[in-house]
């Protein structure tokens, strides 16, 4: 029989997205726009998993959340939330939501999330890996962008693909620093050996040293074989250190011993182990942050940085937006097997008007969802479905765009205090209310901009 969902969220256009795209995972899916009615819901349905969003106008997530632990529902409940509200979102794993996934999300990994929770594992392996499969149909990822930002890039990437020296890739999350580490290895003369990812944050510390060097049958308890690690199994080729910035200072100085000696041991054993690995690392982290915090060895941060790319935030590079959208769309368009749609004008300038935090990802995620919710043959602006507080439409004063040079934040503050003033009639009290902050405050930066005091 299948297996019954409740979706909530006060967004129709995610509903439906979350709708389209589990119905066609043959679940049973059943939708409300309150927790309100989702509570009716549990009582008439014989619900197995719950989807919420986190925030919604009336009751929120964790409302709900509460509301089923009190009453003795023991539902699987997964937290949708927006980038912004990750720290609420653990906070309702506390709560006892099993699992949370941020927006915009990829609809496979709901799916992958879906599965874990409804399956036993060997089920949800089976269909795992049917979704990995599916992901994985393109075997090389173009790295698209001809903006001047990016020609250097794909110009450097070239160059240091020509040598074996270690690269470090930096740039925010969902900028590109993955699929341009396959670029790397697939214009290197590696590119026929295997290019071993390796996640720093995913493999708990006393792992990270058999996982990488290997071991030998009893080094441990379980240690029942020999087993490879994956400088072993990369070597000839390439090694990707994801999320290096995470990485323990212990398996930092193994790192560095392989870097320095190009051989090592695997645990437990006593044979010297050479190997040939290109190197790259990614980080979305500040590593000189982090060195000047002890926790990144100096050392280390100069033996990965030979080359050195970063990646700028699709914002800085908003001339290549047009060409990734076009790219994502027909890509999208094939993977559904939908032959004729296309963006409308409006939708296009909800597209340029937005200022990409999550950067391609996110970009990428969005135009998979437009292309699923658009009916007929375009895509409308409400078919973009992009998290309200991050959009600049004229209404939003939180994030101002800043001019690339020229303006200081002296003068800034300068002229906010002015507008405040002004709109106060010199009172200082309600301009300094207005500007959030104590009237003692205020008078000391009146004093340090020279305003003069009614
Ligand atoms: N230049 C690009 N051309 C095409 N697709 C891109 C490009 N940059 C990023 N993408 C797509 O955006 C998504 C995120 O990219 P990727 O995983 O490389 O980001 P990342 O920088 O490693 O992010 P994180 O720091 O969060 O791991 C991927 O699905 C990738 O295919
Ligand atoms: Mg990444």
């Amino acid at each position: 029989m299948a297996k019954k969902i409740l979706v909530v969220d006060d967004e129709k256009k995610m509903l439906r997205v979350i709708e389209l795209s589990l119905t066609e995972e043959n679940y049973e899916v059943f939708l409300a726009s309150s927790v309100k009615t989702a509570k009716e819901s549990i009582f008439e349905n014989d619900i197995d998993l719950i989807i919420s969003d986190l925030k919604m106008p009336e009751e929120t997530g964790l409302d709900f959340l509460k509301w089923l632990n009190e009453n003795g529902f023991a539902i699987p409940v997964i937290m949708v939330t927006a980038f912004a509200t990750v720290e609420t979102a653990v906070e309702s794993m506390k709560l006892g939501a099993v699992d949370y996934i941020i927006k915009p999300f990829k609809l496979i990994e709901l799916k992958q999330t879906v599965s874990r929770y409804l399956f036993c594992k060997e089920e949800s392996k089976k269909e795992e890996n049917i979704l990995l499969k599916k992901k994985h149909r393109r075997k090389f990822r173009e790295f698209i962008g001809s903006s001047e930002k990016i020609i250097k890039i794909k110009e450097l990437a070239k160059k240091s693909a020509k040598t074996t020296a270690n690269i470090l890739i930096t740039g925010e999350t969902g900028t590109g620093k993955e699929i341009l580490a396959e670029l790397i290895h697939n214009l290197s003369d590696r590119r026929d050996k295997p290019l071993i990812k390796v996640n720093c944050t995913s493999i708990p510390f006393e792992l990270i040293e058999s996982e990488l060097f290997g071991h030998v049958k009893g080094a441990y308890t379980h240690a029942y074989t020999d087993k490879e690690g994956k400088f072993e199994i990369a070597n000839g080729g390439t090694i990707f250190l994801d999320e290096i910035g995470s990485m323990k200072p212990e398996a930092q100085v193994k790192i560095l011993r392989v870097i320095q000696e190009k051989e090592f041991q695997r645990v437990g054993g006593n044979t010297n182990i050479k190997v040939d690995v290109r190197l790259i690392s990614a980080t979305n982290e500040n590593l000189q942050k982090a060195i000047k915090e002890g926790r990144f060895r100096e050392d280390l941060y100069y033996r990965l940085k030979v080359f050195q790319i970063n990646i700028p935030p699709l914002r800085e590079h908003k001339e290549d937006l047009e060409e990734l959208t076009n790219f994502f769309l027909s890509k999208f368009k094939t993977d559904y097997g939908i032959e004729k749609v296309e963006f409308s004008k409006k939708a296009l300038q909800k597209i340029f008007d937005y200022n990409w935090l999550g950067n391609i990802r996110e970009l990428e995620n969005i135009i998979e969802q437009a292309v699923i919710l658009s009916e007929g043959n375009l895509i409308e602006p409400d078919d973009i479905i992009i998290e309200s507080q991050q959009y600049i439409d004229g209404t939003d004063d939180s994030l101002i765009d800043l001019p690339d040079t020229g303006i200081k934040l002296e003068e800034i503050e300068k002229k906010l205090l002015l507008q405040a003033l002004s709109k106060s009639n010199g009172n200082q009290t309600k301009a300094a209310g207005l500007l959030g902050i104590s009237r003692s405050a205020l008078r000391y930066r009146m004093e340090k901009h020279k305003i003069p005091f009614k």
